[in-house]
């Protein structure tokens, strides 16, 4: 294969991000440029996405983060090999902001189009980052996923379980409403949970179910119950008791990642265990979940958090790696709102 230069687009949740990635001839990744323009400001007054202002703000920032991604790779479109997209999952307005402005740029140039899966976006980033080799175990954990992938290829993953309700980040900041910290909840939470002398003991759920099935909902539940009695003996809830309630709340979600993932290890050779997402951040479980790749005899891999959480860099590789296997989208590529691996 020779070196090929790809453009990617990512809007499918609240970031409007633009890349471009080289894949050189011996598979090797560089990120020319990798903008990410952030909409937390819009949406942080309602305490969560809300899906018709992010799609509206996807339509008018995509034009300005592809113009900055060119710009800051020093390259304009025709130098360019393809321009890879978003397809799917996600918010149907982000995503079809991101297809609509792809094609576009696609039409105009006469570059080939690829359609990415957001989740094969997240799967494939340690190939970037790290160069894995397949086949390798990735732990997606984030405000939205929580899935173990075999990745085996760039089009093949093999989903060996999941999060059977919440999400893990999705729990960690709804601990943090539950016991008024600010959002998002995930490092809140572990700052809290730093000072904590005696952590709460809390279920650890499905630990006692075979498989790498999660779940996290009967947590925040867990969390709920431990508040409301310190409130009714305290009148209130002390910061000790909080920083306990925290401390107990991450501990659980530890145990139940860790030993799913030594399940997940134990399934099949790899050749790694890799992370990603937003919760991938948090110090704590980072530890455990190396400690558990050590005990399996594997690396672990945490590309660095820019490049965990949502980014076009990661779409762009996805499409450079799909364009190799010879794959390419035309103008009917159709904005998938759920679309599993
Ligand atoms: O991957 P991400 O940026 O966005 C998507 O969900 O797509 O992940 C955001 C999630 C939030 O729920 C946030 O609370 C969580 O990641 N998070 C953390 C930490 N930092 C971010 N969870 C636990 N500990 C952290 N330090
Ligand atoms: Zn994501």
């Amino acid at each position: 294969a020779q070196d090929l230069t790809v453009l990617g687009l990512e809007s499918s949740c609240d970031d409007t991000a633009a890349a471009v990635v080289r894949r050189g001839a011996g598979g090797r990744g560089t990120i020319l440029s990798d903008v990410v323009l952030r909409q937390d400001a819009l949406h942080a007054a309602f305490g969560g996405v809300v899906p018709e202002i992010a799609a509206r703000a996807h339509a008018e920032k995509i034009d300005l983060a592809v113009r900055q991604a060119l710009a800051e790779a020093g390259l304009a479109l025709r130098d360019c090999d393809a321009i890879a997209v978003t397809a799917g999952p996600g918010l149907i307005g982000g995503v079809l902001a991101g297809v609509m402005c792809a094609k576009g740029l696609a039409a105009a140039s006469g570059l080939p189009l690829i359609g990415v899966n957001h989740l094969a976006g997240h799967a494939l980033t340690p190939r970037l980052t790290d160069g894995l080799a397949f086949p390798y175990l990735m732990l997606l954990v984030s405000g939205g996923h929580c899935q173990f992938l075999r990745v085996e290829g760039p089009d093949a993953f093999t989903r060996l379980g999941g999060t059977i309700d919440d999400a893990p980040g999705e729990a960690f900041d709804k601990v943090a409403r539950l016991l008024a910290l600010p959002q998002p909840g995930g490092p809140a939470v572990e700052a809290c949970a730093m000072t904590a002398e005696a952590p709460l003991r809390l279920p650890r759920p499905l630990l006692d179910r075979p498989g790498c099935d999660m779940s996290f909902s009967g947590l925040k539940t867990a969390v709920l119950r431990a508040r409301d009695a310190a409130v009714s003996n305290h009148g209130g809830l002390p910061r000790a008791v909080r920083a306990n309630i925290c401390a107990g709340f991450q501990d659980a979600v530890r145990d139940v990642l860790a030993e799913k993932s030594r399940r997940a290890l134990a399934r099949a050779p790899v050749t790694a265990f890799a992370v990603a997402g937003g919760v991938a951040a948090n110090g704590v479980l980072r530890a455990a979940l190396r400690d558990v790749a050590r005990a399996a005899g594997v690396p672990f891999v945490a590309p660095p958090l820019a490049l965990c959480t949502d980014n076009a860099a990661m779409i762009a590789w996805a499409g450079a790696e799909r364009l190799v296997l010879g794959h390419r989208d035309d103008l009917t590529l159709a904005a998938r709102p759920r679309w599993p691996l």
